[in-house]
C-alpha cells in the first residue's frame, strides 16, 4: 500500500448477507482491523436478558445502560472478542435468543446514543472494515467505500442454517427463514437508524456469488476507491 492513509469501508445489509465472513477475510487481506457492530448490539442484549429486563422497553433499558461496561479486544485467532464487564461472552452473544433480543435493544435511541462514540473512536485511530446495519448511513458517513450486501431471503436463511449447524445448535430451516425475515424487518422498520443502503453506496447482490469470487470483487472495489 501507498502511504499510512486511514480509510474505512462501511459494509451494511441485512443478516445473512455474507456481512461479516466477508469483511473478516477482506481486512485479513487488506491487513485492517475488522469491527462487527452487531456484536456490540449483542452484548448489550446478552445484559438485558440477564437483567430479566424487557428488550422492548426504552426507559428499562436506558436505565441500566450506566451499568454496563463493554470492552472489545482482537485476540491473536483474529476474533473479536467481548467483553462485558470484564467476563469474555464472546461466545454467549452468539446464541440464537440474543438475536432479537440485540435488534430490540438497537431499536432504542438511548442504546445507539451509547454505542456511537465507542464506533467512531475505534476508525479514528486506525483504517477499519466496519459491518453492521446503519455504519455508511449514521456510524460513518465519510466512510471512504460504502458496500450495501443482500441476498435473497432463502439465499441468506440456507446460510443462516449451515453456520448454526456447523456450531452445533441446527434449528429448521422454515424457523430459521420465519425469524430472520422479523429481524431483518424490524432492523428495517424503526425509527432511529433503520437498515438502509446509504444514497453513495455500492449495492451487492450476493445471491449468485461464491465466497472466493465475492471477497475478489469487494477488495478491487475498495483498492478502486481508496487507491491502495
Ligand atoms: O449483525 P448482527 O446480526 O449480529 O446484529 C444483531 C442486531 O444488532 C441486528 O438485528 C440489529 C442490530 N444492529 C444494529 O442495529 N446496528 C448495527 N450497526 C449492527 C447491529
Amino acid at each position: 500500500m501507498a502511504g499510512k492513509k486511514i480509510y474505512s469501508v462501511a459494509v451494511d445489509g441485512p443478516s445473512g448477507a455474507g456481512k461479516s465472513t466477508l469483511s473478516k477475510a477482506i481486512a485479513q487481506e487488506l491487513g485492517i482491523v475488522y469491527v462487527d457492530t452487531g456484536a456490540i448490539y449483542r452484548t448489550i442484549g446478552l445484559y438485558v436478558q440477564r437483567k430479566g429486563i424487557a428488550p422492548k422497553d426504552p426507559i428499562a433499558v436506558a436505565a441500566i445502560l450506566p451499568e454496563i461496561q463493554i470492552d472489545m479486544k482482537h485476540g491473536e485467532d483474529g476474533l473479536q472478542h467481548m467483553y462485558l464487564l470484564g467476563e469474555d461472552v464472546t461466545t454467549q452473544i452468539r446464541l440464537p435468543e440474543i438475536s432479537m433480543y440485540a435488534s430490540d435493544v438497537s431499536a432504542i435511541p438511548a442504546v445507539r446514543d451509547f454505542l456511537m462514540e465507542m464506533q467512531r473512536s475505534i476508525a479514528r485511530k486506525q483504517s477499519v472494515i466496519m459491518d453492521g446495519r446503519d455504519i455508511g448511513t449514521v456510524v460513518l458517513p465519510d466512510a471512504d467505500v460504502k458496500i450495501f450486501l443482500y441476498a435473497d431471503l432463502d439465499v441468506r436463511a440456507k446460510r443462516r442454517c449451515k453456520e448454526l449447524e456447523e456450531r452445533g445448535t441446527p434449528k429448521p430451516f422454515e424457523v430459521v427463514r420465519k425469524e430472520m425475515e422479523e429481524r431483518d424487518y424490524q432492523d428495517t422498520h424503526r425509527e432511529i437508524a433503520p437498515l438502509q443502503p446509504a444514497v453513495d453506496s455500492i449495492m451487492v447482490d450476493t445471491s449468485d456469488m461464491g465466497f472466493f469470487y465475492a471477497r475478489n470483487l469487494l477488495i478491487d472495489m475498495i483498492e478502486g476507491s481508496v487507491g491502495l
